[in-house]
């Protein structure tokens, strides 16, 4: 620990970081999160002390490591995470590595003494998901799972609303979430990557949205209890990051309702295979006896009951009501830092001082258990209960 003035102290806390070199890794955790609590000289956690984290890549590829080191103003980086498991410097271990390479990297970390934080889906299936929960209890590290959608402002905006009493009694949500992937052909690369559209390398987007769905629900709405869901693979070939193109052996588009404590429904639509008229690549519509409202990632607008137009059904006459002008905004009233950020400044004050940290890999497993349940609707067509993971 060094001092800095006489009253405050910074520590330094070295963090690993595991399949740091792609998109995630890259972009939201190492830059606009590790790299930007650096540059606003670390996250003060108490009145007198400031914890600065100092990371450490980890990946396979030396030349792609150094770099990305380069590029962001890093000093250590690795291609043996062995090797950084065992300096005690260390005391956190991150992964953003492609979701079936995640499991056996925590368990390593666990087994090191290391604190645990990493993307979801955390494991392939809920039992692997599930046993980096246990054996980080039992090992007594911290542990923690992205859950930036959480940190959204516009779901932040919506979060204020809801705990306002805004809605009455919250009687649906309905979530469009999507936008056109290119396809790779045409000269137009794919934004997103080819892992993605292929299966047996963990890809598909019931696997992806389906965790995200289940924290946004369980933490805004109420419980998630049963699921039913459709997948599809709309879209049935597409061309690699090498220009090879490759057969789509993973579902692109998920068509889910699940039903909530408290008798709420949700509807959400996830697609890499849409073209995009709405406000937003995601919006949450809340509909409520009281008044309803609709979040997009930054922005949320609301229709209170003395606000709410009256529709007659008649298609032989243009529309005398303008439905999306009677909607107010709701003021952004604080400033929002990038969501990932924020989590990791949530965790880092976490492991440095006790504060509370709910999301942590019991809830990871619960994203992954929803998702194998919404594969499990979809190929048996039916409804599926979501049972209780236990603590
Ligand atoms: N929280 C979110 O919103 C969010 C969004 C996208 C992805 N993710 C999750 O983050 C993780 C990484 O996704 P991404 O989009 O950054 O993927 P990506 O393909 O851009 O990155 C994958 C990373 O894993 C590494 N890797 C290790 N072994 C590999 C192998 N055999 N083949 C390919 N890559 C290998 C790559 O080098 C790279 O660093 C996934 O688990 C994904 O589900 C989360």
């Amino acid at each position: 620990m060094a001092r800095d003035t006489l009253n405050s102290s910074v520590t330094s806390i070295g963090v690993i970081m595991n399949g740091v070199t792609g998109r995630m890794g890259t972009n939201q955790h190492l830059l606009r999160s590790i790299m930007a609590i650096r540059q606003q000289g670390g996250l003060r956690v108490s009145a007198t002390h400031t914890v600065m984290p100092d990371p450490i890549l980890v990946g396979r590829n030396e030349a792609k490591l150094e770099a990305l080191a380069h590029r962001a103003g890093v000093d250590r980086w690795t291609t043996s995470l062995a090797k950084a498991l065992d300096d005690p410097f260390n005391t956190i271990y991150f992964d953003a590595q492609l979701t079936q390479l995640r499991s056996s990297a925590v368990l390593q970390a666990i087994e090191a003494g290391k604190h645990i934080y990493c993307e979801k889906p955390t494991g392939v299936n809920t039992a692997e998901a599930y046993e980096l929960y246990t054996r980080a209890k039992a090992r007594g590290v911290c542990q923690g799972v992205v859950q930036d959608k959480l940190f959204l402002p516009g779901l932040l905006k919506l979060k204020w609303l809801i705990d306002s009493g805004f809605f009455g009694r919250i009687l649906s949500i309905r979530g469009e979430f999507g936008y056109w992937v290119f396809t790779g052909h045409d000269q137009i690369s794919a934004q997103r990557p080819s892992w993605n559209y292929r299966k047996d390398d963990g890809g598909g987007i019931i696997v992806d949205m389906l965790c995200h769905w289940r924290y946004v629900l369980d933490n805004l709405f109420g419980s998630v209890r049963s699921v039913v869901c459709m997948g599809a693979t709309h879209v049935p070939e597409r061309v690699d990051e090498n220009g090879t193109p490759y057969r789509c052996t993973a579902d692109d588009s998920a068509y889910a309702i699940f039903q909530l404590d408290g008798g709420m429904v949700a509807q959400f639509n996830s697609s890499w295979t849409v073209r995009v008229r709405r406000d937003d690549l995601l919006t949450l519509q809340v509909d409520g006896t009281n008044g309803s409202a609709v979040a997009g990632l930054r922005d949320c607008v609301m229709q209170p009951y003395a606000a709410t137009p009256r529709p007659v059904w008649n298609p032989d006459q243009d529309s005398p009501i303008d439905f999306a002008k009677n909607w107010m905004t709701v003021p952004t009233n604080q400033i929002f830092d990038n969501g990932f950020k924020t989590q990791w400044e949530l965790f880092l004050q976490h492991i440095s001082t006790g504060s509370p940290f709910p999301y942590d890999l019991r809830e990871g497993a619960k994203g992954v258990q929803l998702a194998e349940l919404g594969l499990q609707s979809w190929s048996e067509r039916r409804w599926v209960d979501v049972p209780e993971l236990e603590r």
